[in-house]
C-alpha cells in the first residue's frame, strides 16, 4: 500500500494470513470518526511517500524550478512540499500557491460528490498562512496568488512568470472540478519545461471514477493541444497520478 520506507515491513509475521489485519476485537467500537482518520490518514500518508520520491527525482535529475500548487485548502500537500524541498536544500526555489481561498467556484459539471459545492473546502488566507508560519519551512519563498483560475490566471500573470524565467519544477493539481482544471492547464503550459513533474491530484475523484471526465477529462484534452508529452511516472493512491513532461523530438 505504502512504498515509504517508514512502512515497509521488516519482522516477518509466522502465521496466516501473514500480514497484520485488524480482527473483530479491535474493531469492535470502530466508528465514522475512526473511518475518517483511517482514510485521512492512509490518503496523507501515500502522497507524502509521492513528494518524498518527486523530489528526490527532481534533485537526481537536475530539474531547476519552482512549485506550484493549484488547490491548497488545508495546507496539507503545500507544508509536504516545503518539507522535502527543506531536505534537499532547494534554497532558491519559490512556493506558489493558487487559490481562491474561498473554496470551489460555482459548479458547471456535476460532480458525483454531494459536497463539491460552491464555497465548499474553503481555507481563508489567512489560516493559510498562520499554518506556513507554523511550519517554519521557507516562509519568504511561498507567496499566495488569490482569485479564482477562470478570471485570476490571466496571460499578464502568466506574462510576468515568463519574464522572470520562472519556470515549473514540480505542479500539484488538486482543484476537484472539471472547469477549474482547463483555466489551470492553459496557463502552466508555457511555463513547463523538459522534467518538470505534474502532480494530478483528482484523475479518478468526483466523477465515478470516470477517465472521460472531471479533471482526466481536462488533463486529456489539454494533451491534444501541448507542445509536451507526458510520460506517466508515480501512481499515488487510487485517486491521482504525477506525470513527467517531455518533448518527443
Ligand atoms: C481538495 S482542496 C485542496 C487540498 C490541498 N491540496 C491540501 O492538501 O490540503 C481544493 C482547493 O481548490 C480550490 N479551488 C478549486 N477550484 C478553484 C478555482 N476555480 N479557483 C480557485 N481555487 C479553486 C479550493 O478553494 C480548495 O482550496
Amino acid at each position: 500500500m505504502n512504498n515509504s520506507n517508514e512502512y515497509t515491513q521488516t519482522q516477518p509475521i509466522l502465521q496466516e494470513p501473514w500480514v497484520k489485519l485488524a480482527n473483530g476485537s479491535d474493531l469492535e467500537n470502530w466508528s465514522r470518526q475512526d473511518e475518517i482518520a483511517y482514510n485521512q490518514t492512509n490518503r496523507q500518508c501515500q502522497k507524502l511517500a509521492f513528494f518524498m520520491q518527486a523530489f528526490d527525482f527532481l534533485t537526481d535529475n537536475k530539474i531547476e524550478g519552482d512549485y506550484h500548487e493549484y488547490g491548497c485548502h488545508r495546507v496539507r500537500t503545500f507544508r509536504m512540499a516545503l518539507t522535502e524541498a527543506r531536505r534537499h536544500n532547494l534554497e532558491s526555489m519559490k512556493f506558489f500557491a493558487f487559490d481562491s481561498f474561498e473554496g470551489l467556484p460555482a459548479v458547471e459539471s456535476q460532480p458525483s460528490h454531494q459536497v463539491w459545492q460552491q464555497g465548499a473546502l474553503k481555507t481563508a488566507q489567512e489560516e493559510f498562512w498562520h499554518l506556513i508560519k507554523e511550519h517554519g519551512i521557507y516562509v519568504d519563498s511561498c507567496q499566495t496568488i488569490a482569485g479564482f483560475y477562470k478570471e485570476r490566471l490571466t496571460p499578464e500573470l502568466q506574462q510576468s512568470f515568463l519574464a522572470k524565467n520562472n519556470k515549473i519544477a514540480l505542479a500539484c493539481i488538486d482543484c476537484d472540478l472539471y472547469e477549474s482544471a482547463v483555466p489551470v492547464f492553459e496557463f502552466i503550459e508555457p511555463l513547463l519545461q523538459e522534467g518538470s513533474l505534474l502532480y494530478i491530484d483528482d484523475l479518478f475523484t468526483g466523477y465515478k471514477g470516470s477517465p472521460v471526465k472531471g479533471v482526466a477529462k481536462a488533463f486529456a484534452e489539454f494533451q491534444q493541444k501541448s507542445r509536451f508529452k507526458f510520460a506517466p511516472h508515480i501512481q499515488v493512491g487510487w485517486w491521482g497520478r504525477s506525470f513527467i513532461t517531455y518533448l518527443d523530438d
